[in-house]
């Protein structure tokens, strides 16, 4: 079960109250806590009342509320309010491997999509443009689709640049032939009454009569929030589709002069001040 930090700091009434508690009393407390929201779970699950979303006014309230916007992507952001951490200098020609473990971990998310994508059968364009679809995150979250295929162009095949730029609009779209929903996810972050810009809808139009539909609308499929905490996931599977697919630089991301280069050096540094 996820813990909220805050509101079960606030349950206790406040940090004050949780910094005058011992270490036993702490962790007697959040036990039972946990129990209590594994008990309302249940309860809401066996009422059938579907869960509560918020609206995009709720959603908006919320941003003054924060320290850091949406937008930042994590390696510039505390995890739930936390400080940040320091981070593990990369080396010096380091490759997509070292991002992965270094600036992109957990990744549980992709590493689940394509493991999916691969046990699915899928092409290793779609498999790899899974695996590298919301890297970017860690960078910048806005338009993610866009960034991240900019990201990866210059390094892997055209159809899986696609995939990865367009996966964010097909995102907003359900196509029920290819097995794709509307998640419930958007209705928690974007708001029930969400409809997206028209840039958006603009991007969909094009893509429903385009050549390449399937390309981008795979990683939706492949696009799922569940997470199975007991599964393992590694980078290890798909080494074989990096060495064909991806034309790692022999100077090192960042330091060949490629059309994104500059991205992963600011990955590499995020605490550099200019
Ligand atoms: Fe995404
Ligand atoms: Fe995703």
């Amino acid at each position: 079960m996820e813990v909220d930090r805050r509101a079960f700091i606030a349950s206790l009434g406040g940090p004050a109250v949780v910094a005058l508690m011992d270490h036993e009393a702490k962790a007697e407390a959040l036990e039972h806590y946990m129990e209590e929201r594994l008990d309302e779970m249940v309860a809401q699950n066996q009422s059938g009342q579907p869960e509560k979303f918020p609206t995009v006014a709720e959603i908006e309230a919320q941003i003054e509320t924060r320290p850091y916007r949406r937008g930042a992507g994590s390696v510039f952001t505390g995890q739930r309010g936390e400080n940040v951490k320091k981070l593990k200098p990369m080396p010096d020609k380091p490759t997509l491997e070292d991002f992965f473990e270094l600036r992109f971990a957990p990744a549980n998310h992709v590493l689940q999509s394509a493991t999916r994508a691969m046990k699915t059968g899928m092409s290793e364009e779609i498999i790899l443009a899974c695996l590298l679809h919301d890297c970017v995150l860690s960078l910048i979250k806005p338009d993610h689709g866009w960034w991240g295929a900019q990201l990866f162009e210059p390094y892997i095949p055209e159809k899986s640049a696609f995939a990865i730029r367009y996966h964010q609009t097909l995102r907003f779209f359900p196509d029920e032939q290819a097995g794709y929903e509307y998640p419930d996810q958007y209705y928690r972050i974007f708001g029930h009454d969400y409809t997206p810009p028209q840039y958006i809808q603009d991007t969909y139009k094009m893509l429903k009569n385009h050549k390449w539909y399937m390309e981008p609308r795979l990683v939706t499929v492949n696009d799922l929030y569940a997470f199975d905490p007991n599964a393992k996931v590694s980078i290890e599977p798909f080494e074989d589709i990096i060495g064909r697919h991806f034309k790692q630089p022999k100077e090192g991301l960042g330091y060949d002069n490629s059309s994104s280069a500059h991205m992963w050096r600011t990955l590499a540094r995020p605490d550099n001040p200019l």
